[in-house]
């Protein structure tokens, strides 16, 4: 596997696999690998010939008082990870790589950034949308894989390929969860041993509207309330959002009819945990 610091080694690299005709597929991160990391590789390589996973902890993403100095980084730990599942190449910029020059040029998806997370992460989205776009013309995959579980994100990186007709796929995985339901995620290891415990109730309160739903209830009120209800009981949480929106546009619906997804937002001590179903 090689590891590279720089844009010109991971252009080199790609340049000779897809002269060989190899399938190249992205696996963008920011490092602190888990299981849900390792199921997105495990798909990449499933699919393409040739894996690059990067890892970079995104400074534009990330708000003022957020964690972008207490994200976890333990690169070595990840490069043995990624070593392991078969990745070829491995990029780990450094962010005066990433950002060699000041940037005067961002890209904005419109509309569905300002929903959901984007209400209490303003700017969030835009850091995403930038670093992916840099990242795709860095390597210019054929596939890039992303993870259910930050739902909004796959979508507005979906939205973002599809109307700069960059030419890649995007390819959306299952979310992986603990034996308890807790979506994996880097930020569990902010939860005290109490508080992971209370966590398990967010993927409670999903099944709660699964059930409903299969139940015949399509009143996203009813949902709603039922969900709040089982959240209300994480000790320490506070509730960001509950929402049933149209899985494309993002939009609040009132009832559940064709392609919904279901996304909460927790915030419970230092962590803010994120969930979802489509139903
Ligand atoms: O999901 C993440 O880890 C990040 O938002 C991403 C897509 C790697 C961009 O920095």
């Amino acid at each position: 596997m090689e590891v590279a610091g720089t844009i010109e080694a991971v252009r080199t690299s790609v340049k000779a696999a897809r002269r060989n005709g190899k399938r190249i597929g992205l696996v963008p991160t920011m490092g602190a690998l888990h299981v849900g990391h390792v199921s997105l590789i495990e798909r990449a390589i499933e699919q393409c010939d040739f894996v690059v996973v990067s890892i970079f902890v995104n400074p534009t993403q990330f708000g003022p008082g957020e964690d972008f100095a207490k994200y976890p980084r333990p690169v070595e730990a990840d490069l043995e990870i990624c070593a392991n599942a078969g990745v070829d190449l491995v990029f780990n910029p450094s962010p005066e790589v990433m950002y060699a020059t000041e940037s005067l040029t961002w890209i904005r998806v419109e509309r569905l950034t300002e929903l959901l997370c984007g209400v209490s992460r303003p700017g969030h989205f835009r850091g995403v949308t930038t670093v992916c776009a840099k990242l795709f013309n860095i390597v210019l995959p054929d596939v890039a894989y992303f993870g259910q579980k930050d739902a909004q994100q796959a979508i507005v990186i979906k939205r973002m390929a599809a109307d700069l007709n960059m030419p890649l796929e995007i390819v959306v995985c299952p979310t992986v969860r603990e034996p308890d339901g807790l979506a994996v995620s880097s930020r569990n290891k902010y939860l005290s041993e109490q508080q992971r415990k209370e966590a398990a109730k967010i993927y409670k309160s999903l099944r709660k509207c699964k059930e409903m739903s299969k139940a015949g209830v399509t009143d996203a009120k009813e949902i709603i309330a039922a969900m709040r209800e089982i959240l209300e009981q994480i000790a320490g949480g506070e509730i960001e959002y509950v929402s049933v929106v149209d899985s494309e546009t993002l939009e609040k619906v009132d009832e559940i009819k064709g392609k919904v997804l279901v996304a909460v937002a927790i915030k419970l001590g230092l962590a803010r945990l994120i969930d979802n179903i489509p139903v």
